[in-house]
């Protein structure tokens, strides 16, 4: 039997949702550049055309922004849980945790997209929530006249964002909204193959998500650019750290083995925003030299820049605080994770893999 660790290569499931192309660095949303979408749609429109398989007309596009923004409210329930969780608890604990109680109002198999709407919608009021309370402030009620992004900044910093950095944050959510069968994905599949409920298969998929292995990254991108500080350290710090045998986060991917477009988009959107930042001229210069001496240590690996990379550089632009990066990419992917939990429901069959026994067979008595 051969053993295919990690199931690198493995496909378990027909999707019409997205399609990842690691060897051309290729990302599509049903028939749609994802790159494209960022710069011409607002999250709303996409998360339409992963639910429902079609780019909403205007009047769509406008009664499902509608819809999205009614659900934001928390109810009290919620508020009291979130406030009760002690405070070393980091915020993706704390999404994961909220997103389980959205689950305990009688969420049944099959998952419906009014509960998909209700956990995606919230996703941003939890953050929000918390990191109120995390910094002393009254948390912000949500502004239904806001879009999904715009929103988000308004409860984070209590005034309404610029159209530079909605659009901005518009585009990260839009290229994180959904990425094939990646781990967190995978395990909302896996959850939801047993016939079990949406806010379990989501919650399931924060916890997948949390690890530094996958959504993990972008806060540790932060620190270790923080850690270099100036272009002149770039290639002692880098070779340091390549040679001490550790990952340089932000780079190398199980699919892309040439440039994940994500991270050449979001490079472009935090080009346009960056000004004079020397941010992101550090950013580019590390790039730079890590993919130089990437390719000196590890000959044909082709290890380029993941998402995660330039996610740091706009999350940053825009003004998120470091330890909410990753629940930024998780209110994001409740994109993806829903339409494959809807797909997944619509076609089920219990996904139920095989190990090889290697261990000693019981003594004969
Ligand atoms: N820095 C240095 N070396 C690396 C890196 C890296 N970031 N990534 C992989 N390598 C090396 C490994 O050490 C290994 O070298 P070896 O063959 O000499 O032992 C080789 O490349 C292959 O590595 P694997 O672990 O087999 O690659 P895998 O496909 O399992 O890993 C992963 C993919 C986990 C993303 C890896 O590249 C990594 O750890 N990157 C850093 C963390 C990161 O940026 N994560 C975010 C990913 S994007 C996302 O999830 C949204």
């Amino acid at each position: 039997m051969t053993i295919n660790a990690g199931l690198e290569g493995i496909v378990v499931a027909e999707t019409d949702l997205s399609l990842v192309d690691g060897t051309n660095g290729y990302l599509v949303y049903r028939g749609n550049w994802a790159k494209d979408l960022a710069i011409s749609r607002t999250y709303e429109d996409v998360v339409h055309l992963l639910w429902r398989g079609h780019l909403p007309s205007e009047q769509e596009s406008e009664a499902f922004r509608a819809e999205l923004a009614a659900r934001r409210k928390l109810p009290d329930y919620l508020k009291t849980i979130i406030a009760a969780l002690p405070p070393e608890t980091d915020t993706m604990s704390v999404l994961r945790t909220a997103t389980s109680a959205i689950g305990n109002r009688g969420y049944a198999w099959p998952p419906t997209f009014e509960q998909a709407s209700d956990i995606l919608a919230k996703a941003p009021t939890i953050i929000a929530y918390r990191h109120a309370l995390n910094t002393g402030r009254d948390p912000i009620e949500p502004d239904e006249s806001l879009g999904h992004a715009a929103n988000y900044l308004y409860m984070l910093h209590g005034e309404k964002p610029t159209r530079v950095h909605t659009r901005a944050l518009d585009a990260y959510i839009i290229l994180t909204a959904e990425h094939g069968l990646n781990a967190s994905t995978f395990t909302g599949r896996v959850i939801t193959s047993t016939r079990s409920d949406i806010a379990s298969a989501i919650t399931g998929a924060i916890g997948a998500l949390k690890g530094p292995l996958h959504g993990g990254a972008p806060s540790e991108v932060d620190t270790m650019l923080e850690e270099i500080g100036t272009k002149e350290n770039a290639e002692p710090w880098l070779r340091g750290q390549i040679e001490g045998g550790e990952r340089l986060m932000g780079f190398g991917h199980r699919v892309y083995k040439t440039m994940d477009p994500r991270a050449v988009a979001l490079r472009l959107v935090s080009d346009s925003f960056a000004g004079e930042d020397p941010w992101f001229d550090l950013s580019v210069h590390v790039e730079e030299t890590a993919v130089r001496l990437l390719k000196e240590y590890k000959p044909g690996r082709n290890l380029y820049p993941n998402v995660e990379f330039w996610a740091a550089a706009v999350l940053r632009g825009v003004r998120i605080p470091t330890d909410l990066y990753t629940p930024t990419f998780g209110l994001a992917r409740m994109a993806g994770w829903s339409a494959h939990i809807l797909e997944q429901a619509d076609k089920n069959r219990l996904i139920r893999p095989e190990s090889t026994y290697v261990g000693e067979m019981p003594k004969a008595s």
